[in-house]
């Protein structure tokens, strides 16, 4: 007899709820899902051929762990162009998507019992992947009132200085669309100094970002180089997300020590997709110009429609694919709410509460869904809250 299949830290996991939100969706064809957090789009073109042509020419094989060095070329390239930061091929690992360079810098940083600091609402990864290593997960609550940028005097009060390594940061941010402003990040830098804590900007959206909005990355900013490990990812930008493919910049210690624990997670990241990544990064940008456009003008309409909502109050979202409408009028919790909405206007959305205890109150909709279909959503909604007032 097996004395235990299942560990307990696996079992300590909250189970995700959009996961069988989501898969009600699916099933009942008549849903329209504001649920992903995918793009919609194909894969473009050029990168598909791309791909196409990796598989015919055999590169089926393994990679490096630390990642093929003419990706990394290409990486250094557009990192120094796009985002400021001046790196080498040993400041670079590329991994199985953002997802597991979440998961080896964390490995590489805190023992357990140490702390990371990581925003609420925040993308649902981050506090998980800290109680998997068993380290202590310190949330940063973001409030609506202050567009849920960071506020470094509420950091101050919840930060504990002996046992913190590290602070997770997110722009432009699942699932609150806010995009943190030079003077935020300066700010943030100032206190990762201080305390000496190691930066884990994930920027998987640095290129959605709309109006007069831009994205900084804070690994670029004077003195930071060596305290920021910046995490991008090819899912979002490129539209391809089933590729697996992202990377990390930063210290090249912090970097080898990533690539040593890479040979045991994933050994590396997918030979196929880091080959086509490289027509992704230097082939046309067209089609990314296209999504940002279509994801801006979704955007408009949806917020403009949540707000049309009574009851509803959506902040205007600078970046990402989510707004994240304040629904706390109705009186009821964010998960029922979410589930009152499938079963009555036939829409799918995330409940709040999915990215943090500061998400009760808000739902996520996604605009990484076609126009008509969103605009049908909003009709359905505001059709049937009638019945809620
Ligand atoms: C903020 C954020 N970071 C990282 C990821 C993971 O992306 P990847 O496909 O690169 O693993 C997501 C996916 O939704 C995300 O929202």
């Amino acid at each position: 007899m097996l004395r235990r299949i299942i560990s307990e830290r696996e079992t300590e996991l909250p189970v995700l709820t959009i996961g069988r939100l989501l898969h009600i969706a699916e099933e009942d064809k008549r849903v329209i899902s504001l649920g992903p957090g995918e793009p919609d789009f194909s894969t473009p073109k050029n990168i598909i051929a791309a791909a196409k042509k990796a598989l015919d020419r055999g590169y089926t094989h393994y990679s490096p762990p630390e990642g093929r060095s003419d990706l990394k070329e290409a990486i250094i390239k557009k990192l120094r162009k796009d985002n400021r930061i001046h790196a080498s091929p040993d400041n670079i690992v590329v991994t199985t998507g953002s997802t597991e360079a979440i998961m080896l810098a964390l490995m590489c940083t805190i023992d357990p019992g140490e702390g990371v600091m990581y925003p609420d609402p925040g993308f649902l990864a981050y506090r998980p992947s800290v109680e998997i290593l068993n380290g202590m997960p310190i949330p940063i609550q973001l409030y609506e009132e202050d567009g849920f940028q960071l506020d470094v005097e509420r950091m101050e009060k919840s930060i504990i200085p002996e046992k913190t390594n590290a602070i997770i940061l997110n722009t432009p941010s699942n699932p609150t669309g806010t995009v943190f402003s030079r003077k935020v990040l300066e700010e943030v830098a100032g206190f990762a100094i201080e305390y000496g804590l190691l930066i884990i900007a994930d920027e998987a959206y640095e290129k959605l970002v709309y109006g007069d909005a831009k994205h900084i990355s804070i690994g670029s900013l004077n003195g930071m180089e060596d305290r920021v490990l910046t995490l991008h990812s090819f899912s979002k930008t490129y539209a391809m997300p089933g590729f697996r493919l992202g990377y990390a910049v930063g210290n090249e210690k912090l970097i080898a020590a990533m690539t040593k624990l890479h040979l045991f997670t994933s050994l590396c990241a997918p030979t196929i997709s880091q080959v086509t990544a490289i027509e992704a990064l230097k082939g046309t940008q067209e089609p990314v110009k296209k999504m940002v456009k279509e994801y801006d003008r979704r955007r408009k309409m949806i917020v403009k429609r949540l707000n049309e909502i009574p009851g509803f109050s959506c902040m205007e979202p600078k970046g990402a694919f989510y707004a994240f409408p304040n629904i706390s009028y109705y009186r009821m919790k964010s998960l029922k709410f979410a589930e009152w909405l499938l079963k009555n206007a036939k829409v799918a959305v995330a409940p709040g509460t999915e990215f943090g205890r500061m998400g009760e109150g808000f739902i996520r909709c996604s605009y990484a869904t076609a126009y008509p279909k969103i605009e049908k959503a909003m009709d359905n909604i505001e059709r049937v809250v009638k019945r809620l007032r």
